[in-house]
């Protein structure tokens, strides 16, 4: 990681009021794409790791019983926890947690998490995987800044002095690692992707 939690918090702090109106099309494209793919039933906890203003998750808590998002941003989770009183949305919980400690041990049938284990480095990106899967979900979708190609640096999707993307193969493998099974890959951008993982129950 690039930066402290300390650091990323406070950066997202800064940008929480103003967050939701500098969408780009491919997050846009990508917070559908997971939306679509994350699918819960009815009776299915949502846990959306890296929550935000909670992009995915409140669209999620809809179809799902209950959306326990999770951040280290106050200023982010201001934001979610505003917009769910305004929607109505009661099912949904948003505390602080992070990937490596999520804060939450109840039932998790399906883990989301947008746009950011970016800020991640590869080996921490593994640990919050094994972290995921012991939440035990059927499935995990991750959208994501992930190289299809080669990183560019210059490209619009991250900066390299904060963020830490990942290239797909490491992300696939990461994942079969921690036991799930890779069912999709959905490329948004050769730099944005969403993969999406299921276990076995
Ligand atoms: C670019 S925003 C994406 C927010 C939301 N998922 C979305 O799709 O709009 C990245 C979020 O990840 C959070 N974050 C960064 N590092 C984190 C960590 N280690 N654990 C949990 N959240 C983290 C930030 O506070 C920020 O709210």
């Amino acid at each position: 990681m690039k930066r402290s939690h300390e650091e990323h918090a406070a950066r997202f702090d800064e940008k929480a009021a103003d967050y939701d109106d500098d969408a780009t099309p491919e997050y846009r494209a990508c917070v559908s794409l997971v939306v679509d793919h994350a699918d819960p039933d009815p009776d299915d906890v949502v846990v959306d790791l890296g929550c935000g203003t909670g992009a995915v998750g409140l669209r999620l808590a809809t179809d799902a019983d209950r959306v326990v998002g999770r951040d280290i941003s106050e200023g982010m989770m201001e934001q979610a926890r505003r917009k769910a009183a305004e929607r109505g949305l009661d099912n949904v919980t948003v505390e602080e947690g992070t990937f490596r400690e999520p804060n939450y041990d109840g039932p998790a049938d399906v883990v989301v998490s947008n746009f950011a284990m970016h800020h991640l480095a590869d080996e921490e990106k593994r640990a919050a995987l094994e972290v995921i899967a012991g939440m035990e979900p059927r499935r995990f979708v991750l959208g994501d800044v992930m190289f299809f190609g080669e990183p560019d640096p210059e490209a619009p999707f991250y900066s390299p002095a904060v963020d830490d993307p990942a290239t797909v193969g490491v992300l696939a493998d990461a994942l079969t690692a921690a036991g799930f099974s890779l069912t999709a890959v959905e490329m948004v951008h050769e730099q944005v992707g969403v993969l999406v993982a299921e276990r076995a129950p």
